[in-house]
């Protein structure tokens, strides 16, 4: 008989973990380190403790388990924190499948040649910035960046950390030697229509998406609102109102199909209604698959910035929030994957991932893989995030054949 995970078991995790930061619509929050996430924290250290195996945090908050001996370890795993009011499974699934893989395992007995080792990442959707686990694992995260790493509220991650009895400054020391990691596999849901629209149940992720968020700050003046003629303004809103305007003309323009160009993020000073904006600060985020593409964007973005900036009479300042370029997924890791669903006997589709995901960090140092399993409606980021159940099962038993083979001996 087949290898293949306990499902009920898996879905009373997704089930209970779902109900951790629920929201009135039906969505999840969980901002990382917001009380939400600490709680979803605890939760899985017990289920940790239940299955039989040690659990560990590391300096930047990220939570581990492992079976199995010493040595380079196969690594599964995703983030449990969510992007406010989010969906149950982004993160989620890649963490509880993770679970329920060694889980299975190792009620089975099954030999591993080996070790495995499940990752539950810090922030990856990025309350302060994003990533902040899987680039301290990583050794990407510059000691020097950490005072100023602060979410939109402005509280610093500093602060926030250490409320939870955590110092963010000890974070690079959670650094693992990429020899220790003999791969990474992630399951994740698609969060678009790919699959969907092809009636193929899993898709075997080829590339991940390059992410450049900037934050622009456009300085103008307060004013009357009544008093001050519109020709005599320095109004910050202007600059910004204009950069999103031009700046999507910009990547319809000069991007590919695979371009993509989101203000999140709007923040008027004073913010109030007879006072000319003094002050905006946004998000400006680009995404692409071609590393080329996407540093070509990011300098006409730039340039952009100061044309709007000096045509209302304003100045601008550019921070870089998240500068991540577009990472190939391993051949070692995608040929397993391949074999596993064909084991199975299941449909399957090459695509490219357009969100960002930890695997693309770990893919800079060690060989990542992910696979995914399709989103209804191509929805995610959004209350109304689903997958079928029988899909998610078929997606954790892929996982669970690809663990196998990277991690026991001879393979399933
Ligand atoms: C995370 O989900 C992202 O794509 O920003
Ligand atoms: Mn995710
Ligand atoms: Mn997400």
């Amino acid at each position: 008989m087949k290898l293949h995970i306990d499902f009920p078991r898996l879905r009373r995790d997704l089930t209970e973990l779902g109900a951790i930061g629920r929201t009135a619509e039906g969505g999840v929050s969980r901002p990382s380190f917001s009380e939400a996430d600490m709680r979803a924290r605890r939760w899985l250290l017990d289920r940790i403790a239940a299955a039989g195996l040690a659990a560990r945090v590391d300096a930047a908050g990220n939570i581990f388990a492992r079976l199995g001996g010493d040595g380079p370890a196969v690594m599964v795993g995703s983030h449990l924190d969510t992007v406010p009011n989010g969906g149950t499974l982004d993160g989620a699934l890649g963490v509880l499948a993770g679970l329920e893989c060694l889980r299975r395992i190792r009620e089975l007995g099954l030999p591993l040649r080996h070790p495995l080792e499940l990752v539950a990442f810090t922030d990856e959707e990025g309350r302060f910035g994003g990533f902040f686990g899987s680039y301290a694992l990583t050794g990407a995260l510059t000691p020097g960046d950490i005072p100023g790493i602060k979410d939109t509220q402005g509280e610093r991650i500093v602060d926030v950390m250490a409320r939870h009895g955590l110092d963010a400054m000890q974070a690079p020391s959670a650094r693992r030697d990429p020899a220790e990691i003999r791969a990474y596999v992630e399951l994740h849901i698609e969060q678009g229509p790919v699959l969907e629209a092809n009636r193929v149940p899993i898709g075997l992720v080829e590339a991940i998406v390059g992410i450049h968020r900037i934050g622009v700050t456009f300085h103008g003046r307060a004013d009357h609102a009544g008093t001050t003629p519109i020709p005599d303004r320095k109004d910050a809103l202007l600059g910004a109102a204009d950069l999103i305007r031009r700046g999507r003309d910009l990547v319809l323009a000069e991007g590919t199909p695979a371009s993509r160009l989101t203000v999140g993020v709007v923040q008027v000073k004073p913010g109030v209604a007879n006072i000319v904006p003094a002050e905006v600060f946004l998000t400006y985020e680009l995404r692409e698959v071609s590393a080329e593409m996407l540093r070509e964007l990011a300098a006409e973005s730039r340039a952009l910035i100061a044309e709007v900036a000096e045509a209302a009479g304003l100045t601008a300042s550019v921070e870089t929030i998240l500068d991540i370029p577009p990472v190939p997924l391993a051949d070692a890791v995608k040929d397993a994957i391949l074999a596993a669903t064909k084991e199975l006997g299941c449909a399957y589709m090459r695509l490219s991932a357009m969100a960002g995901h930890d695997a693309q960090v770990i893919g800079r140092v060690a060989p990542a893989g992910m696979i995914f399993v399709s989103s209804k409606d191509g929805r995610s980021h959004s209350p109304l995030e689903f997958t079928a159940d029988d899909e998610i099962e078929r997606g954790a038993n892929v996982l669970l054949l690809t663990l196998h083979r990277l991690a026991a001996d001879g393979g399933s």
